[in-house]
């Protein structure tokens, strides 16, 4: 029967450590599964397994140098071709030199060309996985979306014992199905909110706040790589992926125009911009100067753009808040839900430490108009992103899953 594998182009990349005889077990799974899998041996892969048994196994036959090969430049056609590319395993080197950029041979050229997911399933000795430099590495491939198997518990080389050792086969193709799962938002039109607002007291200072607008843009991105037609309403400068459409804003009056001027055009509304409250009444056509004294700043109430959408949405729109909470997290969620007349809160507690603005991870509560909740533990703002469309797909009938736990990936 046909799954999610079937057909794929998948590159498998094994690099330099003794897991690398796992990998020809995850190989011939893969053929059997029916990908099509281009095996990318790292020259310390080749001293434990040999070339060869890939080539036997594999659909094509295993590369192990960007030299001296049929084609003169294998990594781009290998990573412009690749439906995904899996490193299992992936040694502290080869994680170290994708984070950095670098290009030392063909799997990390690989890497460097592709636009295709990439799961990566680290093995290595306690001590490696554990290193700072390793987890934040780890951390930044994460953030840029990477998708991250995390090592088990048990017998390493040398018979020394510990997390570090290659997640199961099993747990590498679920991971893999998952992430070329069905495209479960195609077609569905998403607006998405991102970054906080300034809004000006004179023409150089503003009133604004701390949100970095990563979490929406992370959501935005994950939308539109699940088939979504996203646009992007972002008050940050951040890079966009070609696909997305971008309107960028810088006040909560221009947010506002920018979200209800295209609401009624959209299936799903995020709105995970941090939207200014109150705006200075008056904004000083010139500089304020010090010499003048201290300037009385009086502030005017905003739109609250989200409760605007709850009283005007269209039958079947799907409607997600976000509340950032410095305490009584549930309880001031549950009744942004309620006031705002929205689907679905995401609920984070700001003060806690990595958690929300400025951070590069998240950790949440979901908390949904039917009673539902879920808890995401500290985590990528990608990942955070993967849980709240989850969501958002089951409230479309999408068959998405909003309970699911396989925190194993979640890292
Ligand atoms: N929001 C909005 N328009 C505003 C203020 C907030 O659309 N003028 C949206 C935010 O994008 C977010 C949600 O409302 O999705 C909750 O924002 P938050 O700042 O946590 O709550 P507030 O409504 O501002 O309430 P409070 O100040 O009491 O926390």
């Amino acid at each position: 029967m046909p799954g999610p594998l079937t057909g794929r182009r998948i590159v498998l990349g094994v690099s330099g450590g003794i897991a690398a005889y796992k990998a020809v077990d995850l190989c011939r799974r893969l053929v059997d599964a029916g990908a099509w899998v281009a095996p990318v041996l790292t020259p310390d892969a080749s001293r434990f397994v040999a070339p060869l048994t890939f080539s036997a196994l594999a659909s094509e036959p295993a590369r192990t140098s960007l030299w001296g090969g049929p084609e003169p430049i294998p990594h781009t056609r290998l990573g412009q071709g690749a439906d995904v590319v899996v490193v299992a395993p992936a040694t502290a080197r080869v994680i170290g030199a994708y984070a950095a950029g670098i290009s030392d041979e063909l799997l990390t050229a690989t890497l460097l060309a592709t636009r295709a997911p990439v799961v990566l399933c680290p093995a290595m000795h306690t001590e490696m996985w554990e290193h700072p430099a390793v987890q934040a590495n780890l951390a930044t491939l994460r953030d840029r979306g990477v998708h991250v198997v995390e090592p088990g518990v048990g017998r390493l080389a040398g018979g020394d014992q510990g997390p570090g050792r290659l997640a199961e086969t099993d747990e590498i193709l679920a991971a893999l199905e998952r992430v070329l799962g069905p495209r479960d938002l195609e077609g569905v039109r998403l607006l998405v909110s991102a970054g906080g607002t300034r809004e000006p007291i004179d023409p150089v200072r503003f009133v604004g706040n701390r949100s970095s607008g990563r979490q929406g843009h992370a959501l935005a991105e994950e939308a539109a790589s699940r088939g979504g037609l996203v646009t992007l309403v972002t008050t940050t400068s951040l890079p966009v992926p070609a696909g997305i459409d971008v309107v960028r804003v810088e006040t909560a009056a221009e947010m506002e125009e920018a979200v209800l001027g295209r609401s009624d055009a959209c299936d799903v509304i995020v709105m995970a911009a941090a939207v200014a409250d109150f705006r200075p009444k008056l904004a000083a056509e010139d500089k304020i100067k010090k010499a003048d004294g201290v300037p009385e700043v009086v502030l005017e109430p905003t739109t609250d753009v989200l409760a605007a959408l709850g009283r005007g949405r269209r039958p079947g729109q799907v409607l997600v808040g976000f509340a950032a909470e410095t305490g009584k997290l549930r309880e001031r969620a549950t009744e942004k839900l309620r006031t705002k007349g929205i689907d679905l809160i995401v609920a984070n507690d700001v003060s806690a430490p990595g958690v929300g603005f400025e951070h590069e991870t998240n950790a949440v509560v979901l908390l949904g108009g039917d009673g539902t909740e879920q808890q995401v533990g500290l985590t990528a703002k990608r990942e955070v992103a993967r849980i709240v469309l989850d969501a958002v797909c089951a409230r479309l009938g999408r068959g998405g899953d909003s309970s699911g736990d396989d925190s194993t990936e979640r890292g």
